[in-house]
């Protein structure tokens, strides 16, 4: 379970990006978090593995405190806590299994993982997993020769391969196509529900949470302005989020192809490590 209380972030830049968000996420409960660009959606979701340090408030998994964790701790704690990216962040020349396989890098280190060999029961389980995902005919593909949504996949198994308590999901369907993007949906909700994992989905495409969640969190300027199912988001509601607009055309379409809005994709100020800066840090304290 996933606690957050009276959660608030200004950035340096005095910019307020969250203003005292408290909510609950239950064991396989999948949340979207909708609001428009700017709303802090990626604050909230990078302030829980702190990714980027709350200002105030607390963050609880389980019975662990993150906000009250030191380096070490908090290394640990983020093991458990699986993340998918709107970019993927694969490695690129690596193959499926070897970017699903760096998915175990916090419990293996880096030197064993790519000098060494992994643990055969980390291969079985990433094979398991990229059967899951339905890539079980691209293992040995690199990450560059597959199609948006199968990187979406890999990026899907990659987080799960870490065994998390908790997934955060930062637009996952933002660079693909409508019906990859309901695909995508459907498999992460599926797997939430299958193995009782709870998870954020920062989601701009109103209709798409709709349709594959059952609970929507909707941010506005930092503050939750919505918690509940998705049928109460009603144009009232999407109108305290999203500002005045023609909804009758966003409620409940998901089945248009054109509901994505592309004013809504440019993603400023990127605070996250990636995969592959995270490989890069890895390396480096192995190294020292
Ligand atoms: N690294 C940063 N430094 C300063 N301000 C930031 C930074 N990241 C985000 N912000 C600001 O915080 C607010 C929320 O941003 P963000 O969490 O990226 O929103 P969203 O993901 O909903 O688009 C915005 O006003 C944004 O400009
Ligand atoms: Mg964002």
């Amino acid at each position: 379970m996933l606690r957050l209380v009276n959660l608030t972030k200004t950035y340096r830049t005095g910019d307020r990006a969250l203003t005292d968000v408290s909510l609950t996420v239950e064991p396989g409960q999948v949340v979207g978090l909708i609001g428009p660009s700017g709303a802090g959606k990626s604050t909230l979701i990078r302030c829980i593995n702190r990714l980027v340090e709350p200002s105030s408030g607390q963050v609880f998994l389980g019975d662990t405190e993150l906000t009250g964790l030191g380096r070490g701790a908090l290394r640990r704690s983020r093991r458990r806590i699986g993340m998918i990216f709107q970019e993927y962040a694969l490695v690129e020349r690596l193959t499926v299994m070897e970017n699903v396989l760096s998915g175990r890098l916090g419990y293996v280190g880096f030197w064993r993982s790519f000098f060494r060999r992994f643990p055969p029961d980390a291969v079985s389980t990433a094979y398991r997993l990229l059967d899951r995902v339905g890539l079980s005919d691209h293992v040995d593909k690199r990450a560059d020769a597959l199609s948006g949504g199968q990187r979406q996949r890999v990026g899907i198994a990659r987080a799960l391969a870490q065994d998390p308590d908790l997934l955060l999901i930062d637009e996952p369907t933002a660079s693909l196509d409508p019906k990859t993007s309901r695909q995508i949906m459907r498999l992460i909700v599926e797997i939430c529900d299958e193995s009782g994992l709870p998870a954020i989905i920062n989601i701009h495409d109103v209709a798409l949470a709709q349709q594959f969640v059952r609970r929507i969190i909707g941010l506005q300027a930092g503050r939750v302005v919505f918690d509940g199912p998705p049928d109460q988001l009603d144009e009232t509601v999407l109108t305290t989020i999203y500002g005045e607009e023609d909804w009758s055309a966003t409620i409940r379409t998901a089945h248009d192809d054109d509901a994505v809005d592309p004013t809504e994709q440019a993603e400023g100020h990127d605070e996250r490590e990636t995969p592959a800066e995270i490989l890069d840090r890895e390396r480096m304290a192995g190294l020292s």
